[in-house]
Formats: C-alpha cells, sequence, structure tokens
C-alpha cells in the first residue's frame, strides 16, 4: 500500500514542487486536508530546528505520520547569512524582492560570490525522528536573470550550468536543488524501510 504523508507547509509552490519530484511515490496531504490552519510557530534559530519544530507541532496536533523542511541561503562571504533568515532577510514582509535587493547590497564590493542552498527535510514516523539534507553549491549573480521559480533563484547559478535557477524550467531544478536531494534521501528511507 502507497505510504501517506503530511507535508506540513503552507507554500503552495513548494508543495508543488515536492508533489512533482515524487512522481507518485507518496500520497501527498495538505495542511488543509487534515484540517490544519495554524501558523506553525518556525521559531529555532535553526535548518534543523525548525523543520523539526514544524514537524512536531503536526505529528503532536494531529498525531498522524508527517515532514516539514526548512531552507536557507547560505552565502560564504556573508558568513552563512542569510541562512535561516532567508525568507525574513529584509522585513517581516517576506518580500521576494527585497531580499535580492539586500543580498546584491550586501555583496556590492564582494568578490566571493560562492553561496549554497541547504535544505533540511524533517520526517516523523511512528513518532520517530528523521532528519535529511540536500545541499546545492553555486554563485550568487550581480544582477537578476529569469522569471521561473521563486525566491532567490533569479540570483542563483549552481555549480556546472550557466543559468540561474529562475532561468531552468521547473523539470531541471527539480532534479539537482537543495530540497530535490534532500527528498531523495527521505524517498530512499522510506523505500528501504517498506521492503
Ligand atoms: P523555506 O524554508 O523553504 O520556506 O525557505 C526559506 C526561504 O529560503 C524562502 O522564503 C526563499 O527566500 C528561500 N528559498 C528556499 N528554497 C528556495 C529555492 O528553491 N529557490 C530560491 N529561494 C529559496
Amino acid at each position: 500500500m502507497q505510504k501517506t504523508l503530511v507535508f506540513a507547509t503552507n507554500n503552495a509552490h513548494k508543495f508543488q514542487e515536492v508533489t512533482d519530484m515524487l512522481q507518485g511515490s507518496i500520497v501527498l496531504l495538505r495542511l488543509k486536508d487534515i484540517g490544519c490552519e495554524a501558523d506553525i510557530p518556525e521559531t529555532a534559530g535553526t535548518l534543523e530546528g525548525n523543520a523539526l519544530q514544524k514537524a512536531r507541532f503536526i505529528y503532536d496536533n494531529y498525531h498522524v505520520d508527517c515532514f516539514a523542511d526548512d531552507t536557507g541561503l547560505e552565502v560564504e562571504a556573508l558568513h552563512g547569512a542569510p541562512g535561516v533568515y532567508s525568507a525574513r532577510y529584509a522585513g517581516e514582509a517576506h518580500d521576494a524582492e527585497a531580499n535580492m535587493q539586500k543580498l546584491l547590497l550586501n555583496l556590492q564590493h564582494e568578490t566571493n560570490r560562492k553561496a549554497r542552498f541547504r535544505c533540511v527535510f524533517t520526517l516523523i514516523e511512528h513518532g520517530e525522528v528523521h532528519q535529511f539534507e540536500g545541499i546545492v553549491n553555486g554563485t550568487i549573480t550581480q544582477e537578476k536573470h529569469g522569471k521561473e521559480g521563486f525566491g532567490y533563484d533569479p540570483l542563483f547559478i549552481p555549480d556546472g550550468y550557466k543559468e540561474t535557477f529562475a532561468e531552468m524550467d521547473e523539470t531541471r531544478k527539480n532534479q539537482i536543488s537543495h530540497r530535490a536531494r534532500a527528498l531523495q534521501k527521505l524517498v530512499a528511507y522510506l523505500k528501504e524501510e517498506s521492503k
């Protein structure tokens, strides 16, 4: 029987991205499918802590197997910033455009443009916690390129490519992204476990 898991996210774009990556291998439920309209707290201060906090909230309140993720863009010259604060780098408005402008400004005189997206998935299954990490290394451009994707995609060129995430079609991004890498580990774990 196919595994059913709740994906604890209110980000419709991300839910679709993960649904596409799973290619039907898991039945994925939205928060609204379990009647959850809560604003899930995310106050831990690390990607691991936030992903765990979100999954734990769902598991404790709804008693269903679930997973949650947290992602940050970690820029070498900025000592890992914006990191866990990526969504609200330029303020609580979670404005992607403002976040990108702030990043470009902070890197204005910087020649080291190395950065990475790091994603952590936390799975809680039968009360047990498992974490999976996915990383994609790359560089930050001098200006925005492309219209696809979301967040910092127009500024990030993954290593081995010439175009930003926002210039790639979704299928390509979903093959190589931090989220894809973490999710592949989660799916591999579930497959191994069901043998
Ligand atoms: P979240 O934990 O997945 O919600 O990610 C936090 C923030 O990191 C987002 O609001 C985006 O600014 C950024 N981010 C996460 N994943 C991506 C991505 O795939 N491309 C670009 N930005 C991303």
